[in-house]
C-alpha cells in the first residue's frame, strides 16, 4: 500500500494473543482496527512503536504468561515503545496493571474494543508512560468503566473498562483474518452463567448477540471472497438470540450453512443446560453443518455439576449425548473436564472417569482447578492439594487415551473428505482436517499437488491417539 519510505514512518505495533478462539478472532478485528488507523503490523517486538497482548485469564497460569512478558520486555520502554494490555486479564485486573507493569499505557477489555480509535489517538498524543507505581497510585481515581485518559506530568494512562453494562457486540468491516479459507465468526459475547469457577462472566460482560442479519451478511461476504468454512463463535453459543426474534441458533446455523459457496460450519462452544435437540435435528437436515459437538460437561458427579452451578445433573448431560448418538451421521464428541474442584471426592472423581467410558469422547480437554479472582468458588472449602489435582489428571488422561486409540483404530480404512490445511515438511504429510473436526494427514500419489483449502477425499490407513493418517485416494481432488 505504501512505499518503503512512508512505510517506515507509519506506526507499528506488535500483537500476541492468549486464549481462546474468541481471542484469537478479537485479535483480527483488533489488527483490521488498526491497520485502518495508519498502523503496520511488525512480528517483533523489536520493531514495534506500539506492543500489545490480549490476554487469557482463566487459569492462573494463563494469566501469569503476560506479567511475564511485560517483565521480559520492560527494558524496550527506554527506546520509546508504548505497551497496551487487551482482553480477559485487563478486564479482570484494570487498573491494577498499572501498578504491576508501570510501563503499561494502555488496558482494554474486550467489551471497549469499539473505542479502541479514539483511545489510540490518546495513545499517540500521550508522552511516554514513565514513573513509578507510588506516583500512579495515588491522584486519579478512574471511573470504573468507559474510556478515559489520565495525564498528569509523565504519567499516562488510557482505560477500556466497560463491563456488564455493555449491550453492543465488537463487529468492525475491518477483520484481519489471517487464513483466506476458514474463519470466524462472533454470534453472542459476555457470558450469563456463572458457573461457580469461572471468570468469564466478568471478563467478557454479559451475554449480548448480533443479529441473524448482521451474521448472515458477514457469512455472506466470506463466502464472495472465497472462503468455505465458517466457525460461529461464543462462549455459549446454545443462548444466541436473535434480537429481531426471527431465528433460534439452529436456524442461524441451519442459514450459514445454506449459503452457497459454505461447505463446512462449526460452532463451539455449547453449554449442555441451553443444548437443544434442534440442533441435532439441523446437523442432521443440512450437510455442510459440521459432525462435530464440543459439549464440555466439567465433571461427570452430579453433586460436583451442582456445587460448580452448571445447572444441569449428569443424567441431564447423558440425555443430550443420546440425541446425538442418534444422529444420521456419526456425530464426533468432544469436551472439558476440570478436575479437583473444591470438595470433589475420589468417588466424584471415579464418576467422571466412567462417564468417559460411557460417552466415547474423541477429544478431551482436562485441567486442574485453579482458583479464580471474583469467582464464587473461592469462597468454598475442602480444596484438593495440587499434588491429589495432578494425579487425578494424569489418570483421566491415561484413561481417555485409552479410549481414543480404540475409537481411532475403527476409522482405519474408511475415506474421509479432508479440507487441506498445510504441509507438514519433516514428516513429507500433507495436513488434512475432516467435517468431525479430526486431523488426517495423508501423502499423495506422485504427480498429485493438493492446494491449500481445496477439499480431498483420504482413505485412512493408521491411527494414533489424536490423530489419523492415510492416502489420498485416486479419485482424485
Ligand atoms: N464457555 C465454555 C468454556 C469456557 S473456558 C463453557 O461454558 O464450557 C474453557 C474451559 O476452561 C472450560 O470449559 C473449563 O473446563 C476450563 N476452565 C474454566 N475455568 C477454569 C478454572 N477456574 N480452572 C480450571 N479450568 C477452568
Ligand atoms: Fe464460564 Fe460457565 Fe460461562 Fe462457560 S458457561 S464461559 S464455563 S461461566
Ligand atoms: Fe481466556 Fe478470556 Fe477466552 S479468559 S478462555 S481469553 S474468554
Amino acid at each position: 500500500m505504501s512505499g518503503v519510505g512512508q512505510q517506515s514512518a507509519q506506526k507499528t505495533f506488535y500483537l500476541e494473543t492468549f486464549g481462546c478462539q474468541m481471542n484469537v478472532h478479537d485479535s483480527e478485528k483488533v489488527v483490521g482496527t488498526l491497520v485502518q488507523e495508519g498502523y503496520r503490523r511488525v512480528e517483533s517486538v523489536e520493531q514495534a512503536d506500539l506492543i500489545l497482548y490480549n490476554t487469557c485469564s482463566i487459569r492462573d497460569k494463563a494469566e501469569q504468561k503476560v506479567f511475564h512478558r511485560l517483565a521480559d520486555y520492560k527494558k524496550l520502554e527506554a527506546q520509546g515503545k508504548k505497551f497496551g494490555v487487551l482482553g480477559c486479564v485487563a478486564q479482570q485486573e484494570g487498573e491494577k496493571i498499572f501498578e504491576r507493569a508501570p510501563h503499561v499505557s494502555l488496558v482494554c477489555g474486550s467489551a471497549s474494543y469499539t473505542k479502541l480509535p479514539e483511545m489510540l489517538v490518546q495513545l499517540e498524543r500521550a508522552p511516554l508512560a514513565a514513573g513509578n507505581s507510588e506516583d500512579r497510585a495515588s491522584g486519579f481515581d478512574l471511573p470504573a468503566s468507559g474510556s478515559r485518559t489520565a495525564d498528569a506530568g509523565s504519567l499516562v494512562r488510557i482505560t477500556g473498562l466497560d463491563d456488564r453494562q455493555t449491550e453492543k457486540c465488537f463487529e468492525t468491516e475491518f477483520t484481519a483474518r489471517t487464513n483466506p479459507h476458514r474463519g470466524y465468526i462472533t454470534i453472542i459475547e459476555g457470558c450469563d452463567k456463572f458457573c461457580a469457577y469461572c471468570v468469564v462472566p466478568f471478563t467478557r460482560g454479559k451475554e449480548r448477540s448480533r443479529t441473524s442479519e448482521s451474521v448472515l451478511a458477514e457469512a455472506r461476504q466470506m463466502a464472495d471472497l472465497g472462503y468455505t468454512e465458517i466457525q460461529l463463535l461464543g462462549q455459549n453459543v446454545n443462548s444466541y438470540r436473535d434480537l429481531s426474534g426471527k431465528k433460534s441458533f439452529a436456524e442461524l446455523l441451519a442459514a450459514v450453512g445454506e449459503i452457497a459457496g459454505v461447505r463446512r460450519v462449526r460452532f463451539t462452544t455449547s453449554h449442555p443446560r441451553d443444548f437443544g435437540r434442534d440442533i441435532v435435528e439441523a446437523i442432521d437436515a443440512v450437510p455442510t453443518l459440521c459432525d462435530h459437538v464440543h459439549l464440555p460437561v466439567q465433571s461427570g458427579s452430579t453433586r460436583v455439576l451442582d456445587a460448580m452451578q452448571r445447572l444441569y445433573t449428569r443424567d441431564q448431560y447423558l440425555e443430550r449425548i443420546g440425541w446425538m448418538q442418534g444422529a444420521k451421521r456419526e456425530i464426533s464428541i468432544t469436551t472439558d473436564v476440570i478436575v479437583g474442584f473444591p470438595g470433589e471426592t475420589e468417588q466424584d472423581f471415579r464418576e467422571t472417569l466412567s462417564l468417559l467410558d460411557e460417552v466415547g469422547y474423541d477429544g478431551v480437554f482436562s485441567f486442574k482447578y485453579s482458583a479464580r479472582p471474583n469467582t464464587p468458588a473461592l469462597t468454598l472449602e475442602d480444596a484438593i492439594p495440587e499434588e491429589e489435582k495432578s494425579r487425578r489428571l494424569e489418570e483421566l488422561m491415561a484413561r481417555q487415551r485409552e479410549i481414543q486409540i480404540a475409537r481411532y483404530k475403527k476409522y482405519i480404512g474408511t475415506q474421509y473428505e479432508v479440507m487441506v490445511e498445510g504441509y507438514n515438511e519433516a514428516r513429507s504429510q500433507w495436513i488434512g482436517r475432516t467435517s468431525q473436526n479430526k486431523t488426517l494427514n495423508f501423502t499423495v500419489e506422485s504427480g498429485a499437488d493438493p492446494r491449500v483449502g481445496a477439499y480431498v477425499p483420504v482413505l485412512v490407513t493408521r491411527s494414533f491417539p489424536n490423530s489419523l493418517v492415510g492416502e489420498m485416494s485416486s479419485l482424485g481432488q
